[in-house]
């Protein structure tokens, strides 16, 4: 080993030790998520996160494949990564109408070490240009808690509806518009629009 080697590590250690605690810290909050991963989620989502599980053939929508790193329930725009927030919601409350079951008895320290071993299976939550903030949601208007003051609005929403969605979700928002039946996500899995 040269000496050049040794006194590299030497001032390492000296100027960085809370940098080697903070991996240290993360090392274990990884393997605790591994640990909580391996016994609750893998049956779905499977050992290696590639989403085939031992149940995933048996559910009508597909376990996520974590190795994709693609996700859709996000409050960040398209093309983004979700945030831990949103991780967290979905792991909290399920996924209603797919079999996502609700985790609401697993505490703050055992979703933050899910999240971060989730995070691990693919490489874009590396990538800077696929981190963003979440879009800002508007305020809800004061005349939405009225009906009367609603009804115009309610009004214009429905011909917007029926102009620009219910090709996909139907007149009734039913989820059967004449486009419905036809579209696909980006692994060619049917997905259908959701109805009200
Ligand atoms: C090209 C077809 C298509 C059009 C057009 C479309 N949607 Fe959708 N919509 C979908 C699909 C498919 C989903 C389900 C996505 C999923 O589950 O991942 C969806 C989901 C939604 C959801 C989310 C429901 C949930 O469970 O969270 C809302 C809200 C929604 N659409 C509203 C609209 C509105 C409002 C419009 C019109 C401005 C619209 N959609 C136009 C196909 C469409």
């Amino acid at each position: 080993m040269s000496i050049r080697f040794v006194i590299a590590i030497l001032l390492s250690l000296a100027t960085h030790p809370a940098h080697a605690e903070g991996e240290r810290n993360e090392l274990r909050l990884y393997m605790r998520g591994e640990f909580l991963f391996q016994n609750n989620r893998a049956t779905c989502h499977g050992k290696t996160g590639k989403g085939d599980g031992p149940l995933a053939k048996d559910v009508p929508i597909p376990p996520r494949n974590f190795r994709d790193g693609i996700f859709k329930f996000r409050s960040t725009p398209p093309g983004f990564q979700p945030t831990d927030a949103d991780l967290a919601r979905t792991i909290r409350h399920g996924i209603a109408g797919s079999t996502m079951p609700i985790f609401n008895t697993l505490n703050d320290g055992e979703i933050k070490a899910l999240i971060l071993y989730i995070k691990a299976f693919s490489k874009r939550w590396k990538d800077p240009d696929r981190i963003a903030e979440p879009i800002a949601i508007p305020h809800v208007p004061e005349w939405f808690a009225q009906l009367a003051t609603a009804k115009p609005h309610i009004t214009a929403g429905k011909k917007i509806f029926t102009s620009h969605c219910a090709t996909c979700h139907g007149n009734d928002a039913k989820g059967n518009g004449s486009a419905a039946a036809g579209l696909r996500d980006f692994a060619g899995r049917p997905i259908p629009p959701r109805p009200t």
